[in-house]
């Protein structure tokens, strides 16, 4: 090779070692190899020259042009190499990060006021029972002394499932959590002293109702059971529950086929502010005496057993106790509105501050 191609190599080699990136050494090689690059002229040049040295000037240019080539590509693969390391280490992902950075969860309403009763009824000694949200007939109703043309049955309100596997007897998704009474008696030898919170079914929407909704169901069954127990138990529960010590608590006589007596109970609420305690009155639950007939329906005999029990809606006391206006949101899922009504999954139910 002639000195101006070893110089051209040269050349070539050096300023490819300074390209520090894809750009610089596309100039490099477009200024050596390109249409008027310096090889290129080279080439060009060889008609210029007398056939018997053209030959051996074409076989040396050609030469340098495979070391350049060869000398382009490999800091083309560097180059491009480099460029892969720098993305990807600009990509990266720490999974190490602390997760707190990301907002943290939220305990729904719902579960919180099923925590703060879990946490006021268990301090009284009473236990959680559960029961399936599909029911059969009897138990949902029959057995509660609801007779078979009471309107709680009719259609209109409740939702009707085929029986199983042939058997011609409906099923119902539960109207109420008292099916669960049914099930804990037939179950567990009295004394008997449960809440039953869970999910109930009724064929009613609009912005009060929903088809699916949560109750709160108490029983308690022991000797000597009288109104006094079932008053004293709620009065404590709604004043622990709201928080105020002398929260207003009315017993209103009133029906249910279940219990005898039975009382609606209401609290002292100011009908135009919505501020709990006020002069006004508000129903809350249902309550009563266990009837005589469901005790015997349920195997327990009602000379030596008495009881008290009690329902109510866990959506209505929650949308009181914290101001919440509409109930359609509790299921919407929206994100937003659980910041706003949620509650911190680090800050427990704990009677001794208050719930
Ligand atoms: N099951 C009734 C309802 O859904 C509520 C209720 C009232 C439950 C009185 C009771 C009770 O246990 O004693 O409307």
């Amino acid at each position: 090779m002639s000195d101006d191609l070893l110089a051209l190599v040269a050349a070539t080699d050096t300023a490819l070692a300074t390209a520090t990136d894809l750009r610089a050494w596309d100039a490099i090689r477009v200024g050596v190899l390109g249409k008027s690059g310096s090889l290129t002229e080279k080439l060009k040049a060889l008609g210029a020259l007398p056939p018997d040295q053209r030959r051996e000037r074409g076989a040396a240019i050609n030469r340098a042009k495979d070391a350049i080539t060869a000398a382009i590509e490999t800091r083309k693969a560097a180059l491009e190499s480099a460029a892969l390391d720098a993305k990807l280490s600009g990509e990266r992902i720490d999974v190490t990060l602390p997760p707190l950075l990301a907002p943290p969860g939220l305990i729904h309403p719902i579960s919180r006021t099923m925590e703060e009763m879990a946490a006021i009824f268990g301090a009284m000694g009473i236990s959680i029972a559960e029961g399936p949200d599909i029911e059969d007939d009897w138990r949902n109703f029959g057995a509660l002394n609801i007779p078979a043309h009471h309107s709680a049955r009719e259609d209109m309100d409740t939702f009707y499932l085929p029986g199983l596997n042939g058997d011609a007897r409906r099923r119902v998704m539960r109207t109420h959590t008292s099916p669960v009474q049914v099930r804990t008696m037939l179950t567990q030898a009295p004394p008997i002293r449960v809440i039953v919170p869970g999910r109930t079914y009724r064929a009613d929407h609009d912005a009060t109702h929903s088809p699916m909704f949560h109750q709160v169901e108490g029983l308690v069954i022991d000797r000597g059971i009288t109104l006094g127990h079932l008053k004293g138990c709620l009065i404590d529960f709604l004043r622990e529950f709201f928080g105020i010590s002398s929260l207003p608590v009315r017993f209103r006589s009133s029906y249910f086929p279940f219990t005898e007596p039975s009382m609606e109970v209401d609290i002292g609420w100011n009908r135009r502010t919505g501020e709990l305690g006020g002069g006004d009155w508000l129903e809350i639950l249902g309550s009563g005496m266990v009837h005589p007939k469901v005790l015997a329906n349920c195997g327990i005999d009602p000379r030596e057993w008495q009881g008290f029990a009690f329902g109510m809606g866990i959506e209505r006391v929650t949308m009181l106790k914290h101001g919440i206006p509409d109930l359609r949101p509790f299921y919407e899922s929206d994100i937003r509105w659980l910041r706003h009504y949620g509650f911190s999954a680090l800050a427990p139910v704990a009677l001794h501050e208050g719930v």
